[in-house]
């Protein structure tokens, strides 16, 4: 049977827009995680998997995922409340409602900084409650070449003469302990290079000289007195090179277990298509053009064609150029072997992970032999943060 007859099968009338989770696929691809990366533990980026349940499953799947890494103050609060251990946040965050409180209660939670504002806002909320806020400095792991920026504008300590600098005030902070270093090579894990043996030399080149420089700030803040005992880095996309770097004791780890359209397009990864969406046609305005409700949900970052939903089962399904993937209504061309009535529903993928999340209650969790249950999204919990 193929692919797109077996998903039919399996989860028999779908009357509307529905997310489904493929367990066989997202547990090949924790396999594929825990495979590659031998020495490290793996952080969960949340922004990826945007469901509790998920969280909690992939948390319980083995032991070398640790911890996860939030995006939002009020979600890392919410998490802890379930029982989440362990939450690094991911970004700095100016909530100061949510700041107070942290500041109040700092279990479990770490926050990133990396700029001074940052530390005399802490410092001064920690005092007011007389308590102790765990730290992790994120430092800029970007390269500058001529009319290139490659990498991200986050961090702006781009040297260790910054960082001297962020860390000597540190020190002038009692109430403020670091206790991590992040690095995010966006440039490395978020950059596609299947095609351009461009890229790949670019990448090459820029893993070389943040290795030296992640190393360097690690030594030095080490030298300085400060017990790290978080080296956070990469991402899915660059799982394989982070995890050859001997100070980097975590990799942070989210949308490789979905495995979007993104991760087609990179040289090394291999996982499986997990996560996907199923829309209903409900028309047939022309001989080989059939339109289905919904489908619209684009993903974020510079604009793109890549960036709207693929289609993904069955095999001969492609986007109007002129239309593309519709607020309500998404037309398809057609040239495959499947006779597709109106009332079938037809399959695709998104461009990232988390985001279609945003899109759905809940997620059918799907195994071979048929649905295994329900995981429900943040958008379920009546949870929106970005
Ligand atoms: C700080 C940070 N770490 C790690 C990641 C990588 O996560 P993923 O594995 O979902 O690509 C991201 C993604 O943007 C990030 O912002």
């Amino acid at each position: 049977m193929n692919r797109y007859h077996h998903y039919v099968k399996l989860l028999g009338k779908l009357n509307s827009p529905t997310l489904i989770l493929d367990l066989e696929a997202f547990d090949k691809n924790i396999e594929w995680v825990i495979s590659n990366s031998p020495q490290k533990k793996i952080r969960i980026a949340t922004k990826s998997i945007r469901s509790k349940d998920i969280i909690k499953k992939i948390l319980t799947s083995n032991s070398i995922f640790q911890g996860v890494m939030t995006y939002d103050l009020r979600e890392a609060i919410w998490l802890r409340d379930e029982g989440i251990k362990d939450i690094l946040m991911g970004y700095p965050s100016m909530d100061v409602k949510s700041l107070h409180e942290i500041a109040r209660n700092p279990n479990e939670i770490t926050l990133m900084v990396d700029l001074m504002d940052h530390l005399e806002l802490l410092q001064e909320l920690c005092e007011k409650y007389k308590t102790t806020l765990n730290l992790c400095v994120d430092i800029d792991l970007s390269m500058d070449l001529p009319k290139l920026h490659f990498g991200v504008y986050r961090s702006s300590l781009n040297t260790t003469e910054k960082l001297k600098l962020f860390s000597n005030k540190l020190k002038l902070c009692p109430n403020l302990k670091l206790v991590g270093l992040m690095g995010y090579e966006a440039q490395i894990a978020g950059v596609t290079d299947k095609k351009s043996a461009a890229v790949r030399f670019l990448k090459k080149l820029s893993i070389k000289k943040l290795r030296s420089f992640r190393e360097e700030c690690v030594n030095q803040l080490k030298a300085d007195g400060f017990e790290l005992k978080i080296v956070n880095g990469g991402g899915t996309g660059s799982l394989i090179d982070t995890g050859k770097e001997n100070c980097v004791t975590e990799i942070t780890v989210g949308s490789g277990l979905y495995a979007p359209v993104l991760f087609d397009y990179y040289k090394d990864l291999e996982l499986n298509p997990a996560l996907f969406f199923s829309l209903p046609i409900v028309r047939k305005p022309t001989e080989n053009i059939y339109t289905c409700f919904g489908g619209g949900y684009i993903g974020s970052g510079a604009i793109d064609r890549k960036k709207a939903p693929t289609p993904f089962l069955p095999l001969g399904m492609n986007l109007l150029t002129l239309e593309g993937a519709g607020e309500v209504q998404t037309p398809f061309t057609y040239d495959g072997r499947e006779n597709l009535k109106v009332g079938d529903s037809v399959f695709f993928r998104h461009a990232k992970a988390g985001e279609i999340c945003e899109r759905f209650d809940n997620i059918i969790l799907l195994k071979n032999d048929g649905i295994q249950g329900y995981a429900l999204t943040y958008r379920g919990e009546g949870k929106t943060f970005v």
